[in-house]
């Protein structure tokens, strides 16, 4: 058993003070039944309702955040601030985790969730999930740096990459970059390797997930039920 209240918070859609407010109004519904009192026990696998929207609390949480520069993408760091504390209090406790790192300097899209099998079929190679980064280099992207990414790079080390996608854009020095791995640094040592250091990186899309322009640097809004499906027909589909 767990408290109605307990259940709404864990799905990160709700501060408590607000699955209280839901509660106060009648908004909730258990077993069909409107829901009177935001303490009353529940059996963990009731079917709860808000507005007729049927939630299963054990749901996973799936947020998208517009990583600002600066946070390490981890859940926690002795030292330094990791992406976790851009979160309400409520939010940090669901034990969410970033699909994917981005370094230290790198802006854009990271998606943050409690679902270890989706974070999986989004970073494994094998299934296909491109990976779009804006990127600015010392230097001009030029013809040869594209052929060089679409026949597959060996980084300094030996470390060979999978056949990339380079699109210089009408500023010299701009590009967009789309991977199918994440490996350590890949976009800055892909472009090291071709004598143009990365000056500024960011991501703008995941699969079929794009960053939303709407988001300021290190806000964060809940996947919407749109963007969840598309993400996992996307992995379903490509195995
Ligand atoms: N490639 C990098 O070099 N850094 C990132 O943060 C992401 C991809």
């Amino acid at each position: 058993m767990e408290r109605l209240d307990k259940a709404l918070v864990s799905t990160g859609r709700w501060s408590r003070k607000e699955a209280r407010e839901l509660v106060k109004a009648g908004r909730v519904t258990v077993e069909g039944k409107v829901a009177r009192k935001a303490d009353e026990k529940i059996e963990k696998t009731a079917l709860v309702a808000v507005d007729g929207e049927s939630l299963t609390h054990s749901q996973p949480t799936y947020l998208m955040l517009h990583k600002p520069a600066g946070l390490l993408s981890a859940t926690e760091d002795a030292r330094q601030k990791t992406v976790l504390d851009l979160l309400p209090p409520h939010l940090k406790k669901l034990g969410l985790f970033p699909v994917g790192r981005l370094d230290k300097d790198t802006e854009g899209l990271l998606l943050l969730t409690d679902d270890g099998v989706l974070a999986h079929e989004l970073l494994s190679p094998r299934k296909h999930v491109d990976k779009v980064y804006f990127v600015r280099v010392e230097g001009v992207l030029d013809a040869s740096d594209v052929r060089a990414f679409a026949d597959g790079l060996i980084l300094e080390d030996g470390t060979a990459c999978m056949p990339a996608g380079l699109e210089p854009l009408e500023t010299p020095g701009e590009g967009l970059v789309t991977l199918r791995e994440g490996k350590f640094h890949q976009v800055k040592r892909m472009l090291a390797q071709r004598g143009k250091p990365v000056t500024y990186l960011k991501r703008l899309s995941m699969g079929p997930l794009e960053l939303d322009n709407t988001l300021e640097k290190g806000a964060w809004r809940p996947l919407t039920v749109e963007e969840i499906t598309m993400l996992w027909s996307n992995s379903t589909k490509k195995s």
